[in-house]
């Protein structure tokens, strides 16, 4: 277990990735705590971040939040209030809080923006409330704001494991960012805001009469997954992890009411990625919650998947990481 953050307060910012995970977290064993029912496990995106800044103001009559630029209502921001109440609770403060962040990338399209959001408020919140937390408090404590962001607060590749409580559900780091050169194009074919997010999504699962086939699978995937991923290898990774994001999303289609995040761009993208690995280029695909196509490569080959990618014209754009650290307490 890492040191423990150094205290700031009453004002702290932290940064954090987004986190794209190659076994998926969907469904909850408890909705309201977040607590999952599967194991995920994921590669922090270095170059998709989002900044968090969090003050704690006695002036304020209640919490703000502003997000790029614009202030936020709605679900939003009552999602952020109530993560605020957690830390709130945990620090004995009743101050209000201002909360500012930005993102360098679309949100609410599957390019899980939660994630990214979540881990920096949880750190950027604990510093502000002057408290000092070990990792894996601060990792429980992004996972009540958003599951998936439980796994970018530690370093690099990160685990989830399934069910636990409240205390002792959080991710840990199965490898730093260095082990592994892997790269994530995202072939964006839309960045609305998606029509069901992912809390509503993970409350439907049990509707599907698939889960529990998915439920009982998913460990095995899991293990093969994590033990690929710790030999650095992609052909044996690549399957898995491309069966795990259609089974997840088998589960969303026949959810009820049904959740279907594919456009036919996205089917475009997965026949595309095959004829490309027949043609030779090591490619593998996942897919969040939305329709845009996750393109898993080793860096070497990222300059040729990318351009494969803006060839197919329903890709807008292509947003390209590298494997990322932890969540980081920053200078504002
Ligand atoms: O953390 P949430 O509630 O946004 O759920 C994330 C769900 C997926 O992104 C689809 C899968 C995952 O494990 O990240």
């Amino acid at each position: 277990m890492s040191a423990k953050l150094s205290t700031t307060g009453p004002k702290a910012t932290a940064s954090s990735c987004s986190n794209i995970a190659f076994i998926k977290y969907w469904g909850n064993a408890d909705q309201q705590l977040r607590l999952a029912a599967s194991p995920s496990l994921s590669m922090n995106l270095a170059d998709l971040t989002i900044t968090a800044t969090v003050h704690f103001d006695p002036a304020l009559e209640q919490d703000e939040l502003i997000m790029n630029d614009v202030p936020a209502e709605g679900n939003a921001a009552e999602r952020v209030f109530t993560h605020l109440d957690w830390v709130r609770r945990r620090a004995g403060l009743a101050d209000r809080a201002s909360v500012i962040t930005h993102s360098n990338f679309p949100t609410g399209a599957g390019i899980a923006s939660s994630a990214a959001a979540f881990s920096a408020l949880a750190v950027a919140g604990a510093a502000a409330a002057g408290l000092s937390l070990s990792q894996a408090e601060l990792s429980a404590l992004a996972r009540r704001g958003s599951g998936s962001a439980s796994r970018s607060v530690p370093d690099g590749f990160c685990q989830w494991l399934a069910n636990g409580s409240d205390d002792d559900s959080y991710a840990t780091s199965i490898a730093p960012a260095d082990h592994w050169a892997l790269c994530d194009l995202v072939a964006v074919v839309s960045s609305e805001h998606k029509q069901v997010g992912s809390t509503g999504g993970h409350g439907l699962a049990d509707t599907s009469v698939l889960q529990t086939a998915r439920l009982a699978s998913a460990q095995d995937r899991f293990a093969h997954c994590k033990a690929a991923l710790l030999d650095k290898d992609l052909a044996t990774m690549g399957p898995i992890i491309e069966a795990d994001a259609v089974i997840m999303h088998a589960i969303m289609m026949t959810s009820r009411p049904p959740l279907y995040y594919w456009t036919p761009a996205t089917l475009e993208i997965i026949h595309a990625t095959a004829q490309w690995r027949a043609d030779g280029l090591p490619v593998y695909f996942t897919i969040d919650a939305g329709p845009n196509v996750h393109l898993i490569c080793e860096a070497g080959y990222a300059d040729q998947v990318d351009e494969a990618a803006r060839s197919l014209p329903s890709v807008k754009e292509v947003l390209r990481s590298g494997v990322g650290s932890g969540t980081q307490l920053v200078e504002a």
